[in-house]
């Protein structure tokens, strides 16, 4: 066996799988091509936009930083199993009745990182939100709808009315 190429099993998704991967292949190139999970896209590929975001052991991270085989035996998480499972319905909703999105690029990604932050209880300000989305590119909206939606979903999370 060539070194070159090894043995990889991780969860994807809640699923196991088991794949041959090329020691150079990124994390984000594997979801798409391997598994044809292509809600997850691929931009800049140096770690600047976060089109590429996805969560690692709850963790998100850049799918261009990471190397699948660095994900051997770890739990990697989906726009697309997020999504199925239920859990950011209703900033995905928000997404779209306030128009915080356009092309589609940048929300998978957007999404991730979004509920990665509401995640952690309690409205963020919107100084916060920005913040904490600054590193995901959008190039369409000009983040105020993007904005927006995230501050809603924060509210009405915590009880309020959106
Ligand atoms: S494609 Fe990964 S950060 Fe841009
Ligand atoms: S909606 Fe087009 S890049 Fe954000």
């Amino acid at each position: 066996m060539s070194e070159r190429f090894h043995d990889l099993a991780l969860i994807v998704n809640g699923e196991e799988v088991r794949e041959r991967v090329d020691a150079r292949e990124t994390l984000v190139d594997f979801l798409r091509e391997e598994l044809g999970l292509t809600g997850s896209h691929v931009g800049c590929e140096h770690g600047v936009c976060g089109a590429c975001t996805v969560r690692i052991d709850g963790v998100v991270v850049r799918g261009c930083l990471m190397l699948a085989v660095q994900c051997d035996g770890a739990r990697v998480e989906t726009i697309e199993g997020v999504s199925d499972l239920g859990e950011i319905a209703d900033l995905q909703s928000a997404f779209e009745t306030r128009n915080a999105l356009q092309c589609g690029y940048c929300t998978p990604g957007m999404l991730l990182t979004a509920q990665e932050l509401l995640a952690r209880g309690g409205v963020p300000s919107r100084e916060q939100i920005r913040a904490h989305l600054s590193g995901n590119y959008c190039r369409c909206t000009g983040y105020h709808a993007i904005v927006d939606a995230v501050e809603a979903v924060a509210q009405s999370r915590a009880g309020g009315r959106r």
